[in-house]
């Protein structure tokens, strides 16, 4: 009989290939490839068929969005209807993840409890007990409606429940705790993550139940088996923030059915989880603008102007390679600035350490936020800090000129509303407390 060929997964991004390697060809991660049996291989095969067919899917669904044919039903959170488009789509398979102790399991009992005042909901649980499951339900002031519990990982059984159409939503706490009977390997495994997802979405899909899975994070802030997932499900959402701080911020990484641009805006507290009423400023609560190197942006996320901290501190070194470090904006951005900072207006950057982040676990991914963060280098820089009710808005270019971003009158209206009496960017228009400039050294020198 003829030997089987043997064959290798990687327990990364689930690809398949003939051959180890030490870094994956497909994902570029280091030593996440190892041997998988003939019937995980077979498996494996099979999925890859599926995710494809799920991947060709996504087109067609993101076409029907448009014509806006995909009926939702409100989860009774308003801040996560926001960020999943305007609600859940029936038959839709969402996942979210989040560190250990973030508060998904919290999010979920609340809008399984919300769904369960107007139609039946199931909430799976693979970690803990019904008896705490429904601990936390009581503490979070949830009782009775047409909620019902189940502590299983048994993924078939779950299908079931899904396919019986008995449900309007199914929570499943968490994918990783589940097996898929006839399939090997370990729950939590590329094999079984895979099998069980593809077979709970389907049933999802085929009864029009709406389907939250949980899925964990690895330390390094990626979904565990992140793209195997990202492909079977239609939207994945990330719940961030800080777990010794109360703020929450639940961000669309991917959406089939709306953008990808709004966040939702929660506060974790002794009653579980408040939507924050109004999040304009609650970025920038804890400021302190004495200090030099700080900038507040007014930013649009979505539909809504939230004001953003940048901070900054350049500290001079004799090192070849100066250091730099970003957190909460892109690396690549703030080089470029850096880089226009230095040539254009001859700040020695170039023998300086440079630290870069947004306050608060709020991320800046607009090139709008670009003079924010230069007003904050520079202020380091000068150790001059930036008047306190003064914020920026504008795009750096190459040249060191200035451009608007988008929904100006937004950003200028809400840092109004919130106490910023001055607006330094390059426009549009000459009105109160706005400090027009088109170039970069013309705007450092008016805010400095
Ligand atoms: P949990 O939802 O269990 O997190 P996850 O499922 O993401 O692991 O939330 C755990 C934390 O939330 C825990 O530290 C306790 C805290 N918490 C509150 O502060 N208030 C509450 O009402 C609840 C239910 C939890
Ligand atoms: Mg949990």
């Amino acid at each position: 009989m003829a030997k089987r060929p043997s064959a290798f997964a990687c327990r990364d991004c689930g690809d398949t290939f003939l051959k180890w390697a030490g870094r994956c060809p497909s994902c570029g991660e280091m030593n996440s490839i190892a041997e998988i049996s003939a019937a995980d291989a077979a498996v494996a095969a099979k999925s890859a068929v599926q995710t494809r067919a799920a991947a060709s899917l996504a087109s067609e669904s993101l076409e029907s969005v448009t014509q806006a044919t995909v009926p939702r039903f409100a989860t009774g959170m308003a801040e996560l209807d926001r960020v999943l488009g305007g609600g859940l789509p029936v038959g839709a398979a969402v996942l979210i993840g989040g560190e250990p102790g973030i508060g998904k399991s919290t999010l979920l009992a609340q809008v399984a409890g919300a769904v369960a005042r107007t139609h039946p909901v199931l909430y799976a649980t693979a970690e803990e007990s019904t008896s705490q499951v429904r601990d936390r339900c009581h503490r979070l002031g949830i009782t009775g409606g047409a909620l019902r519990l189940v502590a299983t990982g048994d993924a078939l059984a779950l299908a079931g429940a899904l396919v019986s159409g008995d449900h309007k939503l199914v929570v499943v706490d968490s994918i990783q705790l589940l097996t898929r009977s006839g399939i090997d390997g370990e729950p939590g495994g590329v094999s079984q993550i895979r099998a069980c997802a593809a077979t709970l979405v389907e049933a999802a899909k085929r009864s029009g139940t709406a389907l939250v899975l949980v899925g964990h994070v690895t330390k390094d802030g990626s979904l565990a088996g992140p793209r195997l997932l990202e492909h079977l499900v239609d939207t994945v959402l990330s719940f961030e923030g800080d777990r010794y701080a109360d703020l929450r911020v639940l961000r669309a990484v991917k959406n089939r059915f709306g953008s990808t641009n709004e966040i939702g805006l929660f506060r974790m507290g002794g009653e579980g989880l408040v939507e924050v009423a109004d999040p304009g400023g609650v970025f920038i609560a804890d400021r302190d603008a004495s200090v030099p190197g700080s900038c507040i942006v007014p930013t649009v996320e979505g539909n809504r102007c939230l004001l953003v901290e940048v901070q900054a501190l350049v500290n001079s070194t004799d090192s070849p390679q100066p250091q730099r470090r970003v957190s909460g904006c892109d690396r690549d951005r703030v080089a470029m600035i850096l880089a226009v900072l230095s040539r254009r207006l001859r700040l020695p950057l170039g023998q300086a350490d440079v630290f870069v982040n947004v306050t608060g676990g709020a991320h800046l991914n607009e090139p709008a936020a670009d003079l924010a963060i230069a007003l904050a280098v520079a202020s380091a820089w000068r150790e001059v800090a930036v008047p306190a009710d003064l914020c920026a808005i504008g795009e750096v270019g190459l040249g060191g000129e200035l451009r608007p971003g988008p929904r100006y009158e937004l950003r200028a209206a809400e840092a109004r509303r919130l106490g910023f009496q001055r607006l330094l960017g390059p426009g549009p228009g000459a009105g109160r407390g706005r400090l027009v400039h088109t170039r970069l050294a013309d705007a450092i020198d008016a805010a400095l």
